[in-house]
């Protein structure tokens, strides 16, 4: 594997444990100010984002680099509404979305086939963290501040079920 593409690889592990960093510091957040439902759907996608970093963890592995893990940076611990919270999952899963695509850019270039079939899981499972967090930012948008609304909002997001993969 080529050694900027290695590179980038292991930056994205970083980035995806980064993320569960994130989502886990979310889920704190909000069981902690009582929605419970919330803290159960980002732990849930802190789990997700567990499993994407063991997958470029094995990847390297598999093509006989070492996997270097490096420190986190402390994620925020506040956040304004849970309105807010949402649009920057948002905003981050949009980030990591670009890193995958130029991630994906480089695999063509350096024309490494194994790394580009690779990262046609993500690209695709990018597509559906946008819009899962753009349908959670819907549905908090239509019930705005009444209190109501955010209960109920905060029950469906309990149900949410563990993905399988
Ligand atoms: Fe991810």
């Amino acid at each position: 594997m080529r050694q900027e593409l290695q590179q980038g690889f292991q930056d994205q592990m970083q980035a995806e444990l980064a993320s569960a960093y994130l989502y886990l510091a979310m889920a704190g957040f909000c069981a902690h100010r009582g929605f419970q439902g919330m803290s159960h759907w980002l732990r849930l996608q802190w789990q997700e984002e567990l499993k994407h970093a063991l997958k470029f963890f094995d990847f390297l592995l598999e093509r006989g680099v070492a996997p270097q893990l490096r420190v986190l940076d402390q994620p925020p611990a506040q956040w304004e509404s849970p309105q807010h919270l949402f649009e920057q999952v948002l905003a981050h899963e949009q980030r990591v979305t670009e890193r995958i695509h130029e991630l994906y850019r480089q695999a063509v270039e350096l024309r490494d086939y194994p790394a580009q079939v690779f990262l046609h899981w993500f690209i695709e499972e990018q597509v559906e963290e946008e819009n899962q967090a753009r349908a959670v930012i819907e549905q908090l948008r239509l019930v705005g501040q009444d209190p109501v609304g955010l209960y109920l909002v905060d029950q469906r997001l309990g149900e949410r079920k563990p993905e399988e993969s």
